[in-house]
Order: C-alpha cells, then sequence, then structure tokens
C-alpha cells in the first residue's frame, strides 16, 4: 500500500534535488535558476498536497475515542483503499443505512481496514473483487468464542481469493505468523484482532481454499434509547 506513495515522495524529492543542483550549476543565469528554482518550488507543492492527504487518512497521533457511524469512515477511506490496491481490484461497499454509532479512533480503525484489505488484495494476486458492507446486527445467543450478545454493527471484509487451509487459518492471529516470507510481517490480523478487543468488540474469519475469505469484524453499538426489533 505504502510502496505507491513512498514512490511518489521519491520521485518529488529527486525532481527538487535535481533543481537545485541545477540552479547552483547557473549562478550566473539568473533566467536558469528562475525555472530551476520554479520548479523545485512545484515539487514542495506537490509533497506537500501529498502530505496533506495521508495526513486526512490518519489524522490522529494518538488514540481519540468517539462516537462514530462506520459508514462514514469507510467513506473517507474509499479513495485510500482504491488507489492502494490498483487498477486490477474493484473495491465495493455496500453500506447499511441504519446502523448504529460506535465508539472508537478512527486511526486504529483505519489500520484495521488497511491490513484486512491489503491481505485481501495480496490473496488476489490476478485481481477480483472486495466487498466491504455494514449491518445491524443483534446476537442473542451466549455462545463460547462468539460475540457477547448485544448489539453490534457487523463488518464484512470479503474476498473471493485464494483462501485459507484451516491450518493456516488456526494461526493467523498469532504475532508474526506469515506466509508471505519476506514481504510479510505477521502483524496484521493480531492488530485487528487487538483493536476490537480493545472496544469490546470481536473478529471472526471464515475461509475456504480457492473460494475466499470473508472477515467478520462485529463493532459494539452504542446504545440510543431508541426500540428496535432488528434482531435476529
Ligand atoms: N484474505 C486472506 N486470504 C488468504 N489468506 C489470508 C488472508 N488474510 C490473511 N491471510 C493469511 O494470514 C496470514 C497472516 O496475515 P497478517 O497477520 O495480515 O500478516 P501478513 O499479511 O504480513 O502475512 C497471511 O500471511 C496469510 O497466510
Ligand atoms: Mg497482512
Amino acid at each position: 500500500m505504502t510502496a505507491g506513495i513512498v514512490h511518489d515522495f521519491r520521485n518529488i524529492l529527486a525532481i527538487i534535488g535535481s533543481s537545485l543542483t541545477l540552479a547552483e550549476r547557473h549562478l550566473g543565469d539568473p533566467q536558469r535558476i528562475d525555472a530551476f528554482i520554479g520548479r523545485a518550488q512545484d515539487g514542495v507543492r506537490r509533497g506537500t498536497k501529498l502530505t496533506a492527504q495521508l495526513l486526512t487518512f490518519a489524522k490522529e497521533p494518538d488514540p481519540v475515542t468517539r462516537v462514530r457511524n462506520l459508514n462514514e469512515c469507510l467513506q473517507k477511506l474509499e479513495l485510500f483503499l482504491n488507489s492502494g490496491v490498483g487498477p486490477e481490484i474493484r473495491i465495493v461497499l455496500q453500506l447499511a443505512p441504519d446502523i448504529s454509532e460506535c465508539l472508537l479512533d478512527q486511526a486504529q480503525f483505519n489500520a484495521a481496514i488497511v491490513n484486512l484489505v491489503v491481505n485481501a488484495r495480496d490473496a488476489l494476486p490476478k485481481g477480483g473483487t472486495i466487498e466491504i458492507s455494514t449491518e445491524r446486527w443483534a446476537i442473542n445467543t451466549v455462545t463460547v468464542d462468539g460475540p457477547r450478545p448485544g448489539r453490534y454493527v457487523r463488518l464484512q471484509v470479503k474476498d473471493n481469493g485464494q483462501g485459507m487451509s484451516p491450518e493456516v487459518a488456526r494461526r493467523v492471529f498469532d504475532p508474526f505468523f506469515t506466509t508471505k516470507g519476506e514481504r510479510g510481517t505477521g502483524l496484521g490480523l493480531p492488530q485487528v484482532s487487538a483493536f476490537m478487543r480493545l472496544i469490546n468488540g470481536h473478529v471472526s474469519i471464515a475461509s475456504e481454499l480457492e473460494v475466499g475469505t470473508t472477515v467478520r469484524l462485529f463493532f459494539p453499538a452504542v446504545e440510543a434509547d431508541e426500540d428496535d426489533d432488528t434482531s435476529r
């Protein structure tokens, strides 16, 4: 994901660097100096614009927990996700309009979604579709390792990629477990799971080799006073 952005930055710095070197070489020629400095300033402007975009993506350096609408959080991320996965992969958002608000830190939420989308992208080497959906969800029964009974927003990240074997699936939340060799860190899913634990939510994964993977995040709903009867 960051590779594209780093690449852009390197190009911008190269342009600034070469413009300044050229300006230095032509100190006796004010007209050319002007042109080279203009080009360097252009580079600085482009770099500044790029950092501004990056900042809107990871605005909050310290955790700031706020009541948020997950649909809005996802819409703010959509452009960034689309540019990060490249042209072969389509990201489709399916957002239920009636979801409750949730308490969370936007930067941690962004990191979790980016981790899941990058994993989905890696599972789709030939391209494909990543579907991100939200919906109201209620859990009424107690299960051993499922979410606690209560009201949630269920967010799914679904790919139709390579999927995982049961042996891999068992270990994906272990820190540093990766099947990607040098390219992997094995820290994506542990981040997602730590974040969901922090907000008293839950994460579960369903995966089948050659069929695809669905990661389900259960975000506790901020209880409003309204009645509702949408439990299922
Ligand atoms: N959407 C997915 N499809 C197939 N395998 C996945 C998916 N998400 C995660 N995995 C598996 O889980 C492992 C751990 O994922 P993660 O913690 O994000 O670390 P990393 O992506 O650096 O390997 C991956 O190496 C991969 O084997
Ligand atoms: Mg990962």
